[in-house]
């Protein structure tokens, strides 16, 4: 049986919370947060008890797993504490903002043999899954060019994400899902070059990523944590290949969970008119990758998330920042 803490109690542990509820050997036995009110009314739903810290929820509920939903730049902190007292750790994205710190989190649960699971939720991401395996099936031929964007407003919940020493901005918190989704396909990039804006606090909150990889393919990037006016959340990812094009597009409300979600997926194969509308499997993407977290436990197989992975989509974004503040292409 697995007794998770959960580590902060906002916006996306909610999402977790549902998830957790759904997995049959998972209880959630403790709820960590700074502030016990808010806190308090979380554990409630949860069935369990606030504590102020990990020692705590370990001594008195005997927790043996953490999943981490605090600000970023709490995730070292919070990733460490908990190896070190012999708990898993799930984290969510983006698992930290440098190599360094993330090779720190690695040597902490290996040192500690405890597993250590990052959040790359978009994997799981239905149209998502769907466009890998086109892509893994050689339907789409060669591909010539991938464009992802995913665009929003700035978050109205909490203030830390106009820290960049929390938050990375929209380069770390937005873009990591993309640079992790093609690199999960095609692995590291050989260069990058980015454009973007920074806002008055520090952020890169906009930002274009341009990346190539040694097999020819070439990917444009946008994020946007901080667009203007009422701009909905909107992601979109379009690849090119010599077999057709695939597109994929969805407009929600102010955020994800807001407004009625129009999306669609389409496939423009060569030779033929029209295009045809591909339906993916709708999965709630945060119990499949809690799924996969306690599965790969249970059969003491690696994760299919790897720290070669998470180390590489840091490098890239590094690489970003680099670009960003030098104007330079860089390469990895
Ligand atoms: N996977 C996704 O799609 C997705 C979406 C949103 C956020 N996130 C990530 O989840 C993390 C949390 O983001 P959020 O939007 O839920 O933030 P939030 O501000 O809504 O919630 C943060 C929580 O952490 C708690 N907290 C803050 N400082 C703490 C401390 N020192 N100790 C214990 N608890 C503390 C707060 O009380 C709050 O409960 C971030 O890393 C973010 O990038 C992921």
């Amino acid at each position: 049986m697995f007794k998770v803490a959960l580590i902060g109690a906002g916006f996306i542990a909610q999402n977790h919370i549902a998830a957790l509820k759904k997995i049959p050997e998972v209880t959630i036995a403790a709820v960590i947060t700074r502030n016990s009110e808010t806190g308090g009314k979380v554990a409630q739903e949860c069935g369990c008890k606030w504590y102020p810290d990990l020692a705590q929820a370990i001594a008195e509920a005997g927790v043996n797993t953490v999943d981490i939903c605090v600000p970023t730049g709490l995730h070292e902190f919070y990733v460490i504490e908990a190896a070190r007292a012999g708990c898993h750790v799930f984290c969510e994205k983006p698992v930290t903002f440098t190599c360094d710190s993330f090779d720190r989190m690695v040597k902490a649960c290996e040192d500690n043999n405890v597993r250590f699971m990052v959040g790359q939720v978009a994997r799981w991401w239905p149209e998502f899954i769907t466009i890998k395996e086109y892509i893994d099936q050689g339907k789409l031929g060669d591909i010539h060019m991938i464009y992802e964007k995913r665009l929003c407003q700035h978050p109205t919940w909490s203030t830390w994400h106009r820290d960049p020493a929390m938050s990375g901005g929209g380069l770390y918190d937005l873009n990591v899902h993309d640079i992790d989704y093609l690199y999960s396909i095609f692995g590291k990039p050989e260069s990058v070059y980015a454009n973007g804006w920074k806002s008055s606090t520090g952020c890169w909150n906009h930002v274009v990523t341009n990346l190539r990889w040694s097999c020819g393919t070439k990917a444009c990037v946008e994020t946007s944590l901080e667009m203007t006016g009422n701009w909905p959340f909107s992601i979109e990812l379009r690849i090119v290949g010599d077999k057709g094009t695939l597109s994929y597009a969805l407009t929600a409300g102010f955020n994800i969970n807001d407004g009625e979600m129009g999306s669609n997926l389409l496939w423009y194969p060569v030779g033929e008119e029209k295009p045809v509308a591909i339906e993916a499997e709708q999965i709630d993407m945060f119990h499949a990758e809690l799924v996969e977290f306690f599965d790969a436990i249970k059969k003491d197989r690696p994760t299919c998330v790897t720290f070669e992975e998470n180390r590489g989509v840091l490098e890239v974004i590094e690489a970003s920042l680099k670009s960003l503040e030098e104007n330079i292409v860089v390469t990895l």
